[in-house]
């Protein structure tokens, strides 16, 4: 059945190879991005935010089954912040109504294996209490110290990131909702965004280095649109609040297994009453 999607960053690479898998699979897709869509609109302001929300609803009638948000920066500058945290969440939050009405709602956010890096703690924390105003002059901060010390921009960003789709995925604004909300995190994509860094056997090494990938190597957008395209299809009925790593092996390369460690001491208890509340699948 045919079904209406916005996805973010639709002019180029990840978003662009999802809107057009979408289509090609008969669904309505209303593109946003900056350069050019459907609704051009600017995430990296709030009221270029609230222009991609209205034109999105605009667009999809007040209905909409799924949203990708996808649109991202990996500059060493506030601005990736802006758009990568703030323009993301508020995108979601913002369309949030508009998938209540679906019968079967789907949301999901592009993430990257750089939750993985270092990332400057205080502009995580300032990014999870949505305190835009003190992340971005720790950002502006950052970024004037030059671009090494920009670099943790972009990792803090996405790590905020995950952490809000953790955070925010089983309370009653999202499961509660019936709403699978969850993020991919792709290693290596040959995208425009780091055609440059690829070009060349030095940059390929230096990133050999930080992101290992020993399964298949880099990605091509249309593998990541493939995964992102399934988390917001109606067969997505029970994952909720997962980054799932589409990055040919740099996560457990990196972690390893000791993502297990979280409970070895003590047993877990949900006391919550609305985490014990369960939404038939739609
Ligand atoms: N390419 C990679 O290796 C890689 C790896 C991990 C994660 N990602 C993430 O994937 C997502 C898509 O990146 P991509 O590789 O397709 O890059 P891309 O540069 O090809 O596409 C990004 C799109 O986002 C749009 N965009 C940027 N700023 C915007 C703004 N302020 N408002 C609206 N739209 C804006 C751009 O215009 C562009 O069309 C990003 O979130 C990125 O961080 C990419």
């Amino acid at each position: 059945m045919s079904r209406t999607y916005a996805v973010t960053g639709s002019a180029s690479g990840i978003g662009q190879a999802t809107a057009a898998l979408l289509r090609r699979r008969g669904h309505r897709v209303i593109g946003v991005d900056v350069r050019s869509g459907d609704v051009v609109a600017d995430l990296s302001t709030p009221h270029g935010r609230e222009e991609a929300v209205e034109g999105v609803l605009d667009e999809a009638g007040g209905r909409l089954d799924g949203v990708v948000a996808n649109a991202g920066l990996a500059l060493p500058t506030a601005a990736t912040v802006a758009v990568n945290h703030f323009g993301t969440v508020a995108l979601l939050e913002g369309l949030r109504p508009a998938l209540v009405c679906s019968r079967a709602p789907r949301a999901v956010a592009t993430s990257s294996m750089a939750t993985l890096l270092p990332v400057h703690a205080p502009l995580v924390d300032a990014c999870l209490a949505g305190d835009e105003d003190l992340a971005l002059a720790i950002a502006v901060e950052l970024e004037a110290r030059g671009p090494e010390a920009g670099a943790v921009l972009y990792p803090s960003s996405k790590r905020a990131l995950s952490r809000w789709v953790r955070r925010e995925a089983p309370t009653p604004r999202w499961a509660g909702c019936g709403i699978p909300l969850n993020a991919v995190a792709p290693g290596i994509v040959r995208t425009p965004m780091v055609a440059d860094l690829i070009a060349t056997e030095q940059g390929r090494d230096a990133l050999a280095g930080v992101v290992p990938m020993p399964l298949h190597g880099y990605l091509e957008a249309e593998q990541v649109a493939a995964l992102l395209a399934w988390l917001v299809s109606e067969e997505n009925t029970h994952v909720c609040g997962q980054t799932v790593y589409v990055d040919g092996g740099c996560d457990v390369v990196l972690r390893g297994d000791d993502v297990w460690s979280w409970n070895d001491s003590a047993p877990v208890a949900v006391t919550d009453p609305a985490a014990r509340e369960t939404v038939p699948a739609g």
